[in-house]
C-alpha cells in the first residue's frame, strides 16, 4: 500500500475523513470530516487565524457571503476567464483538463482518441428565488478574495486602516473540477485561508519577497520538512487572469510535486474592475489627499491540502505501530487519560474525575477499554501527544504517569499541576 492510501484507510478507520454520501454510493471528489478530522482542521484554521490575523495590527479578518451578486464575477473577469479546456476520451469517456496533457491528441489512460476542447465554466451554477432564468442566476464562489474586494470601501470606512494593510478570511470556495482527485487534494469545495494585502505600488515587490517568508516559515512551525518544499513561479501563460507574478509553495505528494499554497501579485486588477463596474471609487486616499487604487498581494492557503500534508508528514511505522507524530497544537486530542484497571472502582473515579478537569482548557478523551498497551497503540494512531495513567500509586500520592508519544518516556506528574504542564507544553 503507498503512503496515500494508507493515509485514507487511517483517515476513514479512525473517523478523520469519509467518502461524501457514502450510503449512496458517494459523490466523487467531495469529502466528509469526522470527529478527529473536523478537529484537526479547526485547528489548523484557528492556527492561520491567529497567526495572521490576532497577533498582527495590519492585518483584518471578515466573513463574507458564499453568494455574491453575478456582477461581482463579471467584473472580476471570472465569468469570462475561469473556464478550461475539457476534453473526453471517445473509447473510455474519461475527461480531462487539455492544458494538463502532454499529448494532447491521445487518452492518456486507454490510448484512445480524444475530442476537441470545449470550453468548461469552473464555478457551480445555481438560483435565487423561484424562477430559473439569466436573471436569478448566481454562482458560487470559486475564491473567497472577491469577498475582501467588494468589501474594501466598507473596511476602510468602518475600521479606518492605514496602508499596508490586509483584510483576510477563511471560507469554502467551490469549482466544478474536471480532473479527479488525489483524495482531499482537489475537491469540489474546500476550505481556503486568504490575505489581500493592500500597498503601494511601490512596495509590492518587497511585500510579496515578505510574504514569501512568512508563508514558508508557517509551514515550518507546524513541523513540515523543508526537503518536501519548493517554490515555483508560474509562467505567463499559466497565471491566471488577474495575476502579474505568482508563486506556488509546492509540496512532494505521493502522487507528485504539486501545489500546496499560491502567492499572487494581482496589482490593482480588482479595485480599479470593481470601481469601474460598480461606479463607487474604491480608491484609497491618503493623510496629505493623494487618491490611488492600491496594488494587492495575496498569499493564499489551502487549508484542506495543509491537512493532507500534514498528515503526510505525521504518518509513521514503528514495526506494528502507527503513529501520528502531528504537532500538538494540531492534534485533535492533547490527552487521553486513563485508568490502569476499568474493573477497578478508585482507579476509574479518580480518572474521569481528572478527565473532567482538564476538559475544559484540554481536548482529551477518557479510555477504559481493553489494557494499557492497546490504548497507548489507539492514540498513538490518532496523534495524541500525551497518554495519562491513573494507577495504584495515584491513590497515595496524587500523582499520574504521562507518557508521550513520540519517545514512549514515561515521567510522574502530580495531578495539581497536570493542566499547566500540558498547557506549558502548548504554548
Ligand atoms: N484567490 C486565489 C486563488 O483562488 P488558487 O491557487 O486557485 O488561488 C488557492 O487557490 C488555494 O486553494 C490553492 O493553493 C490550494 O491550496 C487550494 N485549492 C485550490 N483548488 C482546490 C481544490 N479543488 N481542492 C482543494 N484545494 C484547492
Amino acid at each position: 500500500m503507498n503512503l496515500l492510501d494508507k493515509i485514507v484507510s487511517l483517515a476513514k478507520r479512525r473517523g478523520f475523513v469519509y467518502p461524501g454520501s457514502e450510503i449512496y454510493g458517494g459523490l466523487a471528489n467531495t469529502y466528509d470530516y469526522g470527529p478527529l478530522g473536523i478537529e484537526l482542521l479547526k485547528n489548523i484554521e484557528d492556527l492561520w487565524w491567529k497567526r495572521f490575523i490576532l497577533r498582527r495590527s495590519d492585518v483584518y479578518g471578515i466573513g463574507t457571503s458564499i453568494l455574491m451578486n453575478r456582477k461581482v464575477w463579471e467584473a472580476s473577469g471570472h465569468v469570462e476567464s475561469f473556464v478550461d479546456p475539457l476534453v473526453e476520451c471517445l473509447s473510455c469517456h474519461k475527461r480531462f483538463r487539455e492544458d494538463h496533457l502532454e499529448n494532447k491528441a491521445k487518452c492518456p489512460e486507454c490510448k484512445g482518441r480524444l475530442t476537441s476542447p470545449k470550453m468548461f465554466q469552473g464555478m457551480f451554477k445555481t438560483h435565487v428565488g423561484a424562477t430559473e432564468d439569466k436573471g436569478s442566476e448566481v454562482f458560487l464562489r470559486p475564491e473567497t478574495a472577491q469577498g475582501m474586494f467588494v468589501n474594501f470601501k466598507n473596511v476602510l470606512d468602518s475600521i479606518h486602516p492605514k496602508l499596508p494593510f490586509g483584510i483576510a478570511q477563511i471560507g469554502k470556495g467551490f469549482r466544478n473540477e474536471i480532473t479527479l482527485g488525489n483524495f482531499v487534494f482537489r475537491t469540489l469545495e474546500f476550505d481556503m485561508m486568504e490575505i489581500e494585502y493592500f500597498v503601494e505600488e511601490k512596495d509590492w515587490e518587497d511585500t510579496f519577497e515578505y510574504w514569501k517568508e512568512e508563508m514558508w516559515q508557517w509551514l515550518l512551525d507546524l513541523g513540515v520538512s523543508p526537503l518536501r518544499l519548493s517554490w515555483r513561479e508560474h509562467s505567463a501563460k499559466e497565471r491566471a487572469h488577474y495575476s502579474k507574478r505568482t508563486e506556488d509553495i509546492e509540496y512532494e505528494f505521493p502522487f507528485g510535486r504539486s501545489e500546496l499554497y499560491g502567492l499572487a501579485y494581482r496589482g490593482d486588477y480588482d479595485l480599479k474592475n470593481h470601481s469601474e463596474k460598480s461606479g463607487i471609487d474604491l480608491r484609497y486616499t491618503t493623510e496629505d489627499g493623494k487618491s490611488f487604487y492600491p496594488h494587492v498581494v495575496e498569499p493564499t492557503f489551502g487549508a484542506n491540502r495543509t491537512f493532507l500534508v500534514l498528515l503526510l508528514e505525521a504518518y509513521y511505522e514503528d514495526k506494528d505501530r502507527v503513529v501520528l507524530k502531528l504537532n500538538p497544537r494540531v492534534a485533535p486530542y492533547k490527552v487521553a487519560v486513563f485508568p490502569l484497571l476499568a474493573n477497578k472502582e478508585e482507579l476509574l473515579g479518580k480518572a474521569r474525575a481528572i478527565y473532567e478537569n482538564l476538559l475544559p482548557s484540554l481536548p482529551s478523551v477518557f479510555d477504559d477499554r481493553g489494557n494499557i498497551g492497546k490504548r497507548y497503540f489507539s492514540q498513538d494512531e490518532i496523534g495524541t501527544p500525551w497518554c495519562v495513567t491513573v494507577d495504584f500509586q495515584t491513590l497515595k500520592d496524587d500523582t499520574v504517569t504521562v507518557r508521550d508519544r513520540d519517545t514512549k518516556k514515561q515521567e510522574r506528574v502530580g495531578v495539581e499541576s497536570l493542566e499547566k504542564y500540558f498547557l506549558d507544553k502548548l504554548i
